[in-house]
């Protein structure tokens, strides 16, 4: 049993919320609107959750994107803080102790533990998805990877065109 989500299976918690992010941004084509009801999908389904959304490359920055929790900072230098080193260094990365952490930036002093992932488009960086837990060590392998595999359903619909 994983003590957080109250599951045999975090597997299967990750596998439904993919189907349900799946089904949510097929047939929309809007950026935002994908990312925000994503990030909704995101903050409802997964437990012990204070904060989830996105921050999107705009050139040396991260600028906040859609997002579920309490008003954040609006723009991150790429290679600062969690979010900043993700981009960075183009891989996910997992905090099981924002305080130990050099360089966090605190949006919300509520937050122990942080997920960040990538969103990829290839060789170039679209933004990340970033996850904030009230929880020491909210998040372990398995959430990374569930986070992995929902961004890139997402990266897949951000990507696609409308049919003409
Ligand atoms: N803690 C993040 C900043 C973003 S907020 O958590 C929403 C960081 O260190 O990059």
């Amino acid at each position: 049993m994983d003590e957080i989500s109250g599951r045999d299976d975090k597997a299967g918690l990750y596998q439904e919320l993919a189907a349900q992010i799946d089904a949510l941004l097929t047939g929309e084509f809007d950026g935002t609107a994908n990312l925000a009801n994503a990030a909704a999908a995101i903050y409802h389904a997964l437990p012990a959750l204070n904060w989830a959304g996105f921050y999107l490359a705009r050139g040396a920055e991260l600028v906040l994107g859609p997002f579920q929790g309490k008003p954040a900072c609006v723009r991150i230098p790429i290679g600062k803080g969690v979010c900043g080193s993700a981009a960075e260094r183009r891989r996910s990365v997992l905090v099981p102790d924002v305080h130990a952490f050099p360089g966090h930036i605190a949006c919300d002093s509520a937050s122990q533990s942080e997920l960040v992932v990538p969103l990829m488009h290839g060789e170039t960086l679209i933004g990340v998805l970033d996850l904030d837990s009230p929880l020491l060590a909210r998040f372990d392998a398995r959430d990374q990877a569930g986070c992995e595999a929902l961004v890139a359903i997402i990266v897949r619909h951000m990507v696609s065109a409308p049919p003409d």
